[in-house]
C-alpha cells in the first residue's frame, strides 16, 4: 500500500469549503493572539446558525493571568455582541501543535451554552483541518440547565 510521503497534501480538499475559509480566518486571528507569557497563540473561528458571517478570535493572555480570555471564547463573546444569542454552527480551532490541541474545560463549557452536543468542533494545526469532532465527545453530559 502506498505510503504518505511528505510532499502528501496536509490540508484535506474533503472538509467543506466554508469550513475551510473559517479555518483561515481562525488562522490569521491567531496571529494576533497576545501570549508573550505563555507563548502559545490560538485562533477561532465560529460560524453561527442564521447568518452568514463568521467571527474570529485570539487568546489575549493578562499580566494577572487569570485574566487571560481564550480564543474560542474570544470569537464566542464576539459573536454574540455583534448577533445576539445564537446557536454555534460549527467552530475551527488553530493551534501550531500536531496533532492539534483540543479546547479547554472551561471553553467546552462555554460553547456548550451555545451549542448542542452534535455541534461539530474542527480541530487544526497549521498545515490545516486534522480532526473533525462533535462537543458532545468533548464535554459529554454538559451542564446546561438548572432547577432552582
Ligand atoms: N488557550 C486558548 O486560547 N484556548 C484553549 O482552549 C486552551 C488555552 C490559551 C490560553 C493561554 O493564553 C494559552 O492558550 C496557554 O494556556
Amino acid at each position: 500500500m502506498a505510503q504518505p510521503t511528505s510532499k502528501t497534501p496536509q490540508v484535506k480538499s474533503s472538509w467543506p469549503k466554508p469550513v475551510i475559509e473559517a479555518y483561515q480566518k481562525a488562522k490569521i486571528a491567531r496571529e494576533n493572539a497576545h501570549a508573550p507569557y505563555s507563548r502559545f497563540k490560538v485562533g477561532a473561528a465560529i460560524k453561527f446558525q442564521g447568518s452568514r458571517r463568521v467571527f474570529a478570535g485570539c487568546n489575549v493572555e493578562n499580566s494577572s493571568f487569570g485574566g487571560t480570555n481564550c480564543a474560542e471564547q474570544t470569537a464566542l463573546f464576539s459573536g454574540i455582541a455583534e448577533l445576539g444569542a445564537s446557536p454555534i454552527e460549527y467552530i475551527v480551532i488553530v493551534t501550531s501543535q500536531t496533532p492539534p490541541a483540543p479546547p479547554c474545560g472551561i471553553c467546552r463549557q462555554a460553547l456548550a451554552e451555545f451549542a448542542s452536543d452534535d455541534t461539530p468542533v474542527f480541530l487544526a494545526d497549521l498545515k490545516g483541518i486534522k480532526e473533525r469532532i462533535l462537543l458532545g465527545e468533548l464535554l459529554p453530559k454538559a451542564f446546561r440547565n438548572f432547577k432552582v
